[in-house]
């Protein structure tokens, strides 16, 4: 008898989990952790970040600056795109993604991420940083010294360089 009700409530246990678990995948599943991968699967795979608006401003390709590509790609996701059209500070969950071409305008040559995760980071605006390969592979990430150095002497307060329009 006990043994019985104990398979019973496993059952019920291992059916929410499989519930739980379509009820993300359908409603399109939350945010990725601040990891390198985790973002990279987000935006290349379950919210492929080539279907996101431009930065206001910035549709299409256009002329970058040193450290980063010769010419560029901006994405915003919704949430991230939204604040930066109406002026306001990057709210929690904002991506931005960057490709970085070469002088050809061809030759993808990295993907440069910035992904705002509440308290991941509160001595540097909560930004997770990555710098990918043009495969996703990671060639940094994390809080990462160079990026929050150079953003925060060129960022406006939330480190975030490009002004939109
Ligand atoms: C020496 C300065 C410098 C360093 C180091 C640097 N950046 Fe930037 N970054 C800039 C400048 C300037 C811009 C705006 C012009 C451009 O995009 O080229 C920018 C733009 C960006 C943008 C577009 C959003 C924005 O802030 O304008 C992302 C995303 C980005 N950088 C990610 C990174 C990541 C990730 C790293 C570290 C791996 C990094 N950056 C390192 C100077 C820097």
């Amino acid at each position: 008898m006990k043994k019985k009700a104990s398979l019973l409530v496993s059952f019920f246990i291992v059916g929410i989990a499989v519930l739980g678990f379509q009820g993300t995948a359908f409603t399109g599943g939350g945010m990725p952790g601040p990891s390198a991968d985790a973002l990279w699967s987000y935006i290349s795979q379950t919210h492929d970040y080539t279907d996101w608006p431009f930065y206001p401003g910035y549709e299409g390709m256009y002329p970058g600056k040193s450290p980063h590509g010769a010419h560029l790609k901006l994405y915003a996701n919704e949430v991230a795109y939204e604040a930066a059209k109406n002026g306001q500070p990057m709210p929690d969950g904002a991506i931005l993604v960057k490709e970085n071409y070469g002088k050809d305008k061809q030759t993808l040559k990295a993907i440069t991420t910035m992904y705002k995760v509440d308290g991941y980071n509160a001595d540097a605006g909560d930004w997770h940083w990555a710098k990918l390969g043009p495969n996703g592979e990671a060639m940094a990430a994390g809080k990462v010294a160079s990026c929050i150095g150079c953003h925060k002497q060129m960022g406006g307060g939330d480190y975030v360089v490009t002004e939109a329009k």
